[in-house]
Parts: C-alpha cells; sequence; structure tokens
C-alpha cells in the first residue's frame, strides 16, 4: 500500500509505527496494552483543576510563540531546583507542542542534508522520522546489553566532519537505562572536540529509579552553551496528551528553533501551560512518590515477566522494562509480539523497530510498567502462561 501513496521518498519508511499497530492488535483481541508507554491514572489533582481553572478563566486563545511567561520561568525555576542550571526564561526557553515538536524543530533548525546526526539505537522513533524530514544522515551507536553500554570508539567513529549534532536520550526508551556521569564525559568530549552541538531528551528526568540520578549534559563543563535541552510535562505529570513541552539552550540556538517552530505548530495548549508551570513548583514530596511508585510497578511487573520465563534486563528508569524472549523459545522479538496477545493475553513491542541494526536487538521486546497495580498483577497473572505452555 506504500508504494500507492504519494508520499515524499524519504519519509515512506515512516508510514505505519509498531505503537499503531500492536495497540489494534490489543483492542482486536481483549489484550492488556504494555506496549505504547502512557499512564492509566490522571496526574496531580491540582494540575487539573488549574487547567479547568485557566479555560474558565479565558486562557483560550493563541498564547505568546515562546510559551507563557509563567511557564518560561516555572521551567527556568526547575532547572535551576534540580540541577542548578542558570536558564533565563526570556530568550533561553521555547514552550513547544510536547517534546516531540522540540525534537522536530531542534533537528529541522540545526541540520539539512549533507549534515550527519550521531544517535544511540535503540532510537525513540520520532529521530529517525524528524532527522529523515531534515534531509540529514543519521549515524547511529549500538547500545549493547547487558547494561546497554556503548563502545566509546564506536561513538568516536560516528563522528565525521559533517556531524552537526548528537542526539541523546536519558533516562533511554526502551532500555531504561540511565547515563552515567562517565558516559556523558565521553560524549561531551566528543562533542567539543568537533564542535557539535548536543540535543538531549530528558523526558523521564523524573523516573529515575534505585537512588540512579538523571545527570543532564547540560551541566558538564563547557556543554550549557553547545546543548538543547528538551523535556516535557506528559511523563512527569501523567499528562501525556496535553502536548506541554519544552527545550531550553543559548538565547542564539533558541532563536533559530522558534524559527522553525513558528511555522510548525506556532503554539499549542494556551489553558494547559499555566497549570504545568504550576505543577512544575510541586513540592519535593510529589517527585519522590511519583518515582516511588514507578518503582514499585517496575518491580512487580519485572518479576513476573522472570516468573514467565523472559530474562528481564533491570530497568534504572522510565516507564519501560526491555526482556529477552529466547528462553521462551522466540529468538524473533517481532514474532512473539504478534503472537503475545493470543498467548498471553498481553500486548508489547518488539525493540528491533527501534534499531538500524535489527539483529542487535532481534530478540528482545519492550513492555510499559506506568499501568496500575491491578492491571500489572492481572498481566503478571497472564504471562505466567507462557511459562506454563
Ligand atoms: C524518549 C521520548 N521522547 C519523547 C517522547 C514524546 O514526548 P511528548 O509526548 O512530550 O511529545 C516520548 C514519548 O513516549 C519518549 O519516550
Amino acid at each position: 500500500m506504500t508504494a500507492e501513496l504519494p508520499l515524499v521518498e524519504r519519509m515512506r519508511p515512516f508510514v505505519t509505527t509498531i505503537f499503531a499497530e500492536m495497540s489494534a492488535l490489543a483492542v482486536r483481541t481483549g489484550a492488556i496494552n504494555l506496549g505504547q508507554g502512557f499512564p492509566d491514572t490522571d496526574g496531580p489533582a491540582s494540575l487539573l483543576a488549574d487547567a479547568v481553572a485557566a479555560i474558565r478563566a479565558g486562557a483560550n486563545q493563541y498564547p505568546p510563540g515562546p510559551g507563557v511567561p509563567e511557564l518560561r520561568r516555572a521551567i527556568a525555576g526547575h532547572q535551576r531546583r534540580f540541577y542548578g542550571l542558570d536558564v533565563d526564561p526570556d530568550t533561553e526557553v521555547l514552550v513547544t507542542a510536547g517534546a516531540t515538536e522540540a525534537i522536530a524543530a531542534t533537528i529541522l533548525a540545526l541540520t539539512g542534508p549533507g549534515d550527519e546526526v550521531v544517535t544511540f539505537e535503540p532510537y525513540y522513533d520520532s529521530y529517525a522520522a524528524s532527522i529523515a524530514l531534515s534531509g540529514a544522515t543519521r549515524r547511529t551507536v549500538v547500545l549493547r546489553r547487558p547494561d546497554f553500554s556503548f563502545d566509546p570508539a564506536q561513538l568516536a567513529a560516528a563522528f565525521s566532519d559533517r556531524t552537526r549534532l548528537i542526539l541523546l536520550n536519558s533516562p533511554h526508551n526502551p532500555t531504561g537505562k540511565v547515563f552515567t556521569a562517565a558516559e556523558l564525559e565521553v560524549i561531551a568530549g566528543l562533542a567539543r572536540r568537533h564542535d557539535v552541538l548536543v540535543a538531549t531528551d530528558e523526558v523521564y528526568e523524573h523516573l529515575a529509579f534505585d537512588g540512579h540520578r538523571h545527570i543532564p549534559i547540560a551541566t558538564l563543563p563547557g556543554m550549557a552553551e553547545r546543548t538543547v535541552t528538551i523535556s516535557s510535562a506528559g511523563k512527569t505529570f501523567s499528562v501525556t496528551g496535553w502536548k506541554i513541552g519544552w527545550l531550553h539552550a543559548s538565547a542564539e540556538i533558541t532563536a533559530s528553533i522558534r524559527a522553525v517552530k513558528q511555522f510548525l505548530t506556532y503554539v499549542n495548549g494556551a489553558p494547559f501551560q499555566p497549570a504545568v508551570a504550576r505543577a512544575l513548583a510541586l513540592d519535593d514530596d510529589f517527585y519522590r512518590t511519583l518515582a516511588g511508585d514507578l518503582q514499585r510497578k517496575r518491580d512487580i511487573l519485572s518479576a513476573g515477566l522472570r516468573e514467565a520465563g523472559f530474562d528481564v534486563y533491570p530497568s534504572a528508569g522510565t516507564y519501560f522494562v526491555v526482556t529477552d524472549a529466547v528462553p521462551l523459545g522466540f529468538d524473533d522479538g517481532m514474532e512473539l509480539c504478534l503472537q503475545l496477545p493470543e498467548l498471553a493475553g498481553v500486548a508489547a513491542v518488539p525493540v528491533s523497530v527501534f534499531h538500524d541494526d535489527r539483529q542487535a536487538a532481534r530478540s528482545l521486546v519492550r513492555f510499559a510498567f506506568c499501568k496500575r497495580d491491578d492491571v500489572l498483577l492481572d498481566a503478571v497473572q497472564r504471562l505466567a502462561k507462557l511459562r506454563d505452555r
């Protein structure tokens, strides 16, 4: 069918996403959908009430292009509070339609045909599509099991005189890896040496477990001026449908990205922006509880997957845990995911779809644990059928 679409060549590989495919399969079979990463409970009641109040108070027209001032101030305040970063809310912050638009606008503003973008794989699927939109070329470096670390020599080899940008994601979807200070220093060193910019997707910044600490690469020496830091409200406040994201960078880089962003969406989410501004200032207890709750959910699902017979890779952050299906007799994760709703009444996604080198993750399957405990316990019970097959 792709062949019949009047679609430009460079976007042809991106017509369907695995999430749509697996979610449709989950609906058709009545399976519990642990494929896509969205929570099944609402975010903080105060946040929801603030958005309703903003609508009633008339915040229903175009907000300012860079985002409402109170949200930009709150983002700067959040970066100072959690990471000690000094960000000017007037010139260095841009509110976007989710992190997805921030990623796309950054890549479109900073790269073009002939340029190269270095990223790790597996990667969040919008990275490849946004790089393709810009006409740049992606150069990927595989994160390898069991700890999903990278080979510094391979990363160094991925850089050339055409490299414009390195695109990083930590905590990392899908592996649950939280990049260490030493790893970030390797990346930062290469960025400085080759004089390239870094875009860092930190949407899971508050979802790090077991005492792992999220370190923004912008906090490393000499990195603030060459880094675009991207995050969003979706994961932190369980409002993935609101699509309020943001980025911060130097005034020059921010102005460049704003030039593109204004012709993508211009603005979005007027009543949600002031509500997110207030939520960012929630007390430490909120952030601690968020990570603690998800850590418990991770433990429920990870234990169940292990019981069911999967090899389970420890997840240090995000909504996700990656498993190896080989012990269950499946060396192809895609094949298992297509059968899993029938076999066990659960849907998941194969990690290979987030790879250029599909063999590197052929037998790996990703499960999301951002669901109510009772849903996870039900899923665990269903998955036990795999062991008894
Ligand atoms: C790594 C990563 N980046 C970005 C996003 C998208 O964020 P948003 O919904 O704010 O556009 C997701 C959502 O799943 C993600 O996992």
